[in-house]
């Protein structure tokens, strides 16, 4: 199994490109299911969870060419992805494939609306939490899908097709918007999702599906007004830059010191991780593509900050705030709000040598002068990165085990880092 090591101390100076957003390539790429004309998909980037989907989709029947992968100094320059679903030659997606990764359970609304009848696998648990996907089943239901579970697998039916209805959401969830969004566009007439989540991620699902020939009012907005169509067209689309790859660059610097350009990705996706990092002492400034991230001074602020769906602070920058308010001078707390168990990295940071007592969904940070290189345990990706961050900052050697996570959601971490004069290697496994 590849390791990563980290030799820390040294200050980031230089600019790096940002991927396009994994957490918006997999909802599009699921899109192409919902027609027969081909999606092109631009900015996808190359990501363990990427292929994966692929290999789900190509399981379905889709035709999928890939163009754009590209050597040399631009490859970050994400690739270009053809998707055909002519014809869905299966309908049931596995398990061994879904319980690999949660967002392949997004199948399920497309699958159901276009062909009336899929059978999904439960996904399961995962290393954050117990995360259940009730609300996706009762969206679905809400469109008129029969839905049973049998031995793990979600059975849906909708003989006649799905028909739009007001759909109100009692939480806010990222995965359920999107497979309730993904099955209204081919549901008949008019679907209301109300409490519907925020994150750009779904508008930017939302835009390629408007460009697919779906009608919708209120994107960017809590209540989408979807009117359904019989059949989608192809269309072309870029991804969105990545907002977390963002941030999780942005902290590092911070982390570091240094003066680095993020370049061809937007601030307003991350404005409130924006200001909560300028609040610690870190020059946040934009670009003409991007932002500038500056950090001179030895001694930062310490931050509170509590995760908050879009467009407060992100659960999937938590892990990253924490490894850097490990040397704030003073105290911060953080409070987890969106996942039970999202706080696998407190005590691999703590072998570094922070100091973090932990309570319930709540974490007080003080800050300490040093941190100090040690062996640490990946648990999940975003915990990976903020490995990362405290490897950087950290004297001495810092190995990271279990790097898998990573590569499932950051493209070419080392090669980006070790342009800006980190020293990070990747040490390959037997
Ligand atoms: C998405 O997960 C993201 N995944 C996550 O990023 C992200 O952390 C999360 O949204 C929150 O922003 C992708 O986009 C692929 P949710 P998702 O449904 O959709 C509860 C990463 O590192 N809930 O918004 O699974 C749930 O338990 C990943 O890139 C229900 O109770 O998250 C959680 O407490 C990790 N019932 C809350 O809602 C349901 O049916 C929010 O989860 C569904 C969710």
């Amino acid at each position: 199994m590849d390791r990563i090591k980290i030799v820390g101390g040294n200050r980031l100076e230089g600019s790096i490109p940002i991927s396009g957003a994994k957490n918006a390539a997999l909802p599009l790429l699921i899109a192409s299911l919902l027609t027969a004309d081909r999606l092109t998909l631009k900015n996808v980037p190359n990501l363990a969870d990427v292929n994966l989907l692929a290999r789900i989709l190509r399981n379905h029947g889709v035709d999928l060419a890939v163009d754009g992968k590209r050597p040399g100094p631009k490859q970050h320059i994400g690739e270009t992805f053809h998707l055909t679903a002519r014809d869905i030659v299966d309908t049931t997606a596995p398990y061994e494939l879904v319980s690999r990764m949660r967002a392949s359970f997004w199948v399920l609304g497309p699958l159901l609306a276009r062909m009336h009848k899929t059978r999904v696998s439960l996904p399961g648990g995962c290393a954050i939490g117990t995360r259940p996907v009730d609300l996706h089943l009762d969206g679905l239901k809400a469109l008129g899908a029969n839905i049973e579970i049998e031995n793990g697998y979600v059975v849906a039916t909708a003989p006649g097709g799905l028909v739009g209805n007001r759909v109100v959401f009692p939480k806010v969830s990222v995965g359920a918007t999107h497979n309730v969004l993904l099955a209204s566009a081919l549901a008949k007439g008019e679907t209301i999702i109300e409490n519907a989540a925020r994150e750009p991620e779904i508008g930017d699902v939302a835009e390629c599906l408007v460009k697919m020939g779906v009608e919708i009012e209120g994107i960017g907005s809590s209540t989408l007004k979807i009117q359904g169509r019989d059949r989608l067209e192809g269309a072309v689309h870029a991804v969105l830059p990545d907002r977390i790859e963002t941030g999780t660059f942005a902290m590092a610097v911070a982390a570091t010191g240094g003066d680095v350009t993020l370049t061809d990705t937007r601030p307003d996706l991350l404005q409130n991780a924006l200001d909560i990092l300028a609040k610690t002492g870190t020059e946040i400034s934009r670009t003409h593509n991007g932002l500038r991230v500056v950090r001179n001074s030895a001694s930062m602020n310490p931050v509170s900050v509590e995760t908050q769906p879009f467009p407060g602070f992100p659960t999937d920058l938590q892990a990253q705030f924490m490894a850097l308010m490990t040397r704030a001078a003073g105290t911060s707390v953080i409070r987890e709000t969106i996942f039970e168990n999202r706080f696998m990295h407190v005590q691999e940071l703590a072998r570094l040598g922070a100091e973090i007592h932990q309570h319930g969904d709540t974490a007080t940070i003080t800050g300490v002068e040093h941190l100090h290189g040690a062996q640490v345990m990946a648990t999940d990706l975003r915990a990976s990165v903020s490995l990362v961050i405290a490897g950087l900052m950290a004297e001495g050697e810092t190995i990271i085990n279990r790097v898998y996570h990573l590569d499932r959601g950051f493209e070419q971490l080392e090669e980006k880092l070790t342009r800006c004069g980190a020293n990070i290697e990747r040490l390959s496994g037997d």
